[in-house]
Parts: C-alpha cells; sequence; structure tokens
C-alpha cells in the first residue's frame, strides 16, 4: 500500500528529475536525434547542419552540439556557421570521416567554424580527412580546385580545440585564420611523412593564440604561423616525421607580410626536415620580429636552425632588392643533432640583413659521430652567449 504521503514525496521527486533531466536536454542537442546515422556509409552533412542550426540559434543559452560516441560520421563540407550569440561547445566522442570524393568546390576547407564568438571543439573523437586520392592528383598536378583543410577556424573569438586525434588531411588539419584568442591542446596529428602540404597546425592573420601538448606527425610542418599572426606561444609540441616548427612562408608574390611576438618552447623535433625556422619570399614587404625558441631539442633533424630570406620552393626566383625585416629571433636552449653537415644557417636578405639574433645555449652535434656540425651566415647580425656550437661567426660575444 502506498500512503498518500509517499505518493507526494515520489511525484515531487519525479517532477524534480523531470525538470532536471528537460533542463540538461534543452541544453545538449544530438547529431543523432537530427538524423545522424553514424554508420560510416550514410552521408551525415544534412543532418549535422541541421543540429548545428538548432544548437545555434534555437538555444538561448550555452549549449552542447553531442556527437555521440561509438559511431563514424561520413560528412561532406560542412559549415558551422554563427553568430550564434551564446557559447557553443561542440563534444566530439565519435568519430568523423571526410566523404572520399575531391569535390569541386572553391572552399577548400572540410569543417568550417566560422563567425564565432565563443566556441570549444573538444572530445576523444578521430577525424579522419582521407586525403589519400587528394594527394594523388596533387602528385599528379591534376587537381583543379585547392585541397581540403580538415578543421577550420575562421573569423572566430574565444576558440578551442582540444583533444581530438586528426589523420589523413587533404591539407593543413587544423587552420586558424582571421581569429582572436584560441587555444589549441592536446591534439594527435598524423599522416604519412611524403603526403603533400598535410601541415599540423597553421595560424594565419590571426593574435592571441596558445598551441600546446600536441604530437604531430606529418608531411609538412608540425606547426607554421604564417602572415598577420600576432602573439602566438607554441609549447610542448612532439613533432616528427615532418618539417618542423616553421614561421613563414612570409611574403608570396611581393606582398607585405608581418609576424610578431610569436613564442615556441619546450619542444621535441625528431627526424624531420627543419627544426625551427624562418622563411620569407624574396621581393616583399613587413617585418618578423620578437620571435623565440626555447628549450627545443633536436634529433637528427636535417636543417636544425635555419632563416632562408631566399625561400623559393619551386626554383626560378630572382634576387631581389626589399625582404620582410627579420629582427629580435632568439635562441635559447636549442640541442641535439644534425642529419645534415650544415646545422645552422641564417641566410639573411641581401638588401636588409637579419638583426638582433641572439643564440644561447646552443649545441648541435653532428648526428655522424666524428663528423663536425657547422654554421653559415649571410647577413646575419646579433650576439651570442654561453655555449653556441657550432660556433656562428657572425654573431658577436
Ligand atoms: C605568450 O607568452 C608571453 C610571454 O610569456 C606572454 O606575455 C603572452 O601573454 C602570452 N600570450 C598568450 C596568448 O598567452
Ligand atoms: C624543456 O622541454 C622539455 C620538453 O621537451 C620539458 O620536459 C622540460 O621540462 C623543459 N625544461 C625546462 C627547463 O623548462
Ligand atoms: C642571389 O644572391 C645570393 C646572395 O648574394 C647569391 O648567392 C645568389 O647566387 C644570387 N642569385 C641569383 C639568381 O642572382
Amino acid at each position: 500500500m502506498i500512503n498518500q504521503r509517499s505518493l507526494r514525496t515520489s511525484i515531487l521527486l519525479l517532477l524534480l528529475l523531470t525538470s532536471f533531466v528537460a533542463g540538461t536536454l534543452a541544453a545538449t542537442y544530438r547529431v543523432t536525434d537530427y538524423g545522424a546515422k553514424g554508420d560510416g556509409i550514410t552521408d551525415d552533412t544534412q543532418a549535422f547542419t541541421n543540429a548545428w542550426r538548432a544548437v545555434c540559434l534555437n538555444s538561448k543559452e550555452a549549449s552542447t552540439l553531442l556527437i555521440p560516441g561509438g559511431k563514424v560520421y561520413l560528412l561532406g563540407l560542412t559549415k558551422f556557421r554563427g553568430p550564434c550569440n551564446h557559447y557553443v561547445r561542440v563534444q566530439v566522442d565519435g568519430n568523423l570521416k571526410r566523404v572520399d570524393e575531391v569535390w569541386s568546390d572553391d572552399d577548400n576547407n572540410w569543417l568550417v567554424f566560422i563567425n564565432l564568438n565563443g566556441i570549444t571543439v573538444a572530445g576523444a573523437g578521430e577525424i579522419d580527412g582521407q586525403g589519400a586520392s587528394w594527394w594523388a592528383c596533387k602528385e599528379a598536378k591534376t587537381c583543379a580546385f585547392l585541397a581540403a583543410n580538415s578543421l577550420a577556424l575562421l573569423h572566430v573569438t574565444k576558440a578551442q580545440v582540444l583533444g581530438l586525434s586528426f589523420k589523413n588531411s587533404a591539407m593543413m588539419h587544423v587552420a586558424v585564420g582571421m581569429s582572436v584568442g584560441v587555444r589549441i591542446s592536446n591534439l594527435k596529428i598524423t599522416a604519412p611523412a611524403e603526403s603533400p602540404n598535410t601541415d599540423g597546425i597553421h595560424v594565419e592573420r590571426s593574435r592571441h593564440v596558445i598551441i600546446s601538448d600536441c604530437q604531430i606527425s606529418t608531411g609538412d610542418d608540425c606547426v607554421s604561423v604564417s602572415s598577420g599572426a600576432k602573439d602566438v606561444n607554441i609549447s610542448r609540441i612532439r613533432c616528427g616525421p615532418g618539417h618542423g616548427l616553421s614561421i613563414g612562408s612570409l611574403g608570396i608574390e611581393k606582398s607585405y607580410a608581418t609576424a610578431e611576438g610569436i613564442h615556441v618552447s619546450d619542444s621535441t623535433i625528431v627526424r624531420t626536415d627543419n627544426g625551427v625556422r624562418i622563411k620569407t619570399w624574396q621581393g616583399a614587404t613587413g617585418f618578423a620580429r620578437d620571435i623565440s625558441f626555447r628549450n627545443i631539442s633536436l634529433t637528427e633533424v636535417r636543417n636544425p636552425i635555419i632563416i632562408d630570406q631566399f625561400y623559393c620552393p619551386r626554383g626560378g626566383c630572382k634576387n631581389e632588392t626589399s625582404a620582410v625585416q627579420v629582427s629580435d629571433v632568439k635562441f635559447i636552449g636549442v640541442k641535439g643533432t644534425s642529419a645534415n653537415d650544415m646545422a645552422i644557417r641564417l641566410e639573411c636578405s641581401q638588401s636588409s640583413g637579419c638583426h638582433d639574433v641572439v643564440m644561447e645555449d646552443v649545441d648541435i652535434r653532428n648526428a655522424v659521430p666524428g663528423e663536425q656540425a657547422q654554421a653559415f651566415c649571410f647577413n646575419a647580425h646579433g650576439k651570442k652567449a654561453k655555449v653556441v656550437k657550432p660556433d656562428v661567426p657572425c654573431l658577436s660575444y
């Protein structure tokens, strides 16, 4: 027998419980409730777009777009467009896979987060760019359109990308542009060493960016920071194979290019083409300044430290008189082994040179026992302190 009082209590409890659950549901939108199958076969793009519209426009409060785990969602070009007027967390528990086709669209991004203020994309999900067919058409020089970056953050503020795994992007895995206040951490990014332009994380025209605790093995730069970047801190990156940690290329097609306040620290670079690098094209204007590389460990890196103001990957560049002005660049605590004899190359522009280059506690040995490591300077100026090995003659104590 249920007495009156306990019945009343039960109803009250039930009401409380229902309102609590309803409250949670009001702020959580599951892509599976909008038709996403997650069977790895059905194209779920429309379902994701519908779920995004709901979380972004219907919700009045901070909300979650939940991509449930244990499933693989096949997606074509998907835009997560704002503004939403409230914070959105995209919880990626399941895996995302790009529809394996070379689409003919001018938009060279796959998953695009655009015009948002307050966005987090986080979870343990894997994001598979299925880039192989695109790499093949690049190899054959038959691609009609630019390959797709896997995840792009464009015109966002207060954004985070946390914890995800990325693999085999058609182009860059994570690309940040025209954004302010971005944190990227704990990502694992992998693509074959020979895959073209598969940068791990790329930043341009953005300010106040933190990239940390990522493990990156790709066919291009692990992290690349390009024009318009200001206040970018990169730390605890494990890079390799790949092309290293790069600033640039700056000043393509004689453009005005800038990079300022870029600090790279506490990172490990293993068997890459370059270690820490600044690359600029000839004939450009602008500057690269207030840059530092601290506590970097290198293992069998082909060009451990390199400033290249004659960057010209396809050849046929003429010597020009103007250049991006490189100044205030510090290499402090950069240590390890070089796979080439030439461990340090400071090749600065003929017209302006590099100024205030500082090396301190730099110790790079030849990876081949008994062979010497060497340094080369062209128009570089600055200071050295403590140990600098191999000796860099253009810098003074
Ligand atoms: C980057 O580090 C510098 C020096 O520690 C600091 O002043 C700056 O605020 C940091 N930037 C960000 C975006 O955290
Ligand atoms: C140098 O960086 C490594 C990671 O590569 C880190 O474990 C170590 O604590 C750092 N050392 C200092 C003095 O910060
Ligand atoms: C450009 O200038 C550099 C430095 O003086 C020189 O080594 C190189 O041969 C020049 N290249 C051309 C194409 O003139």
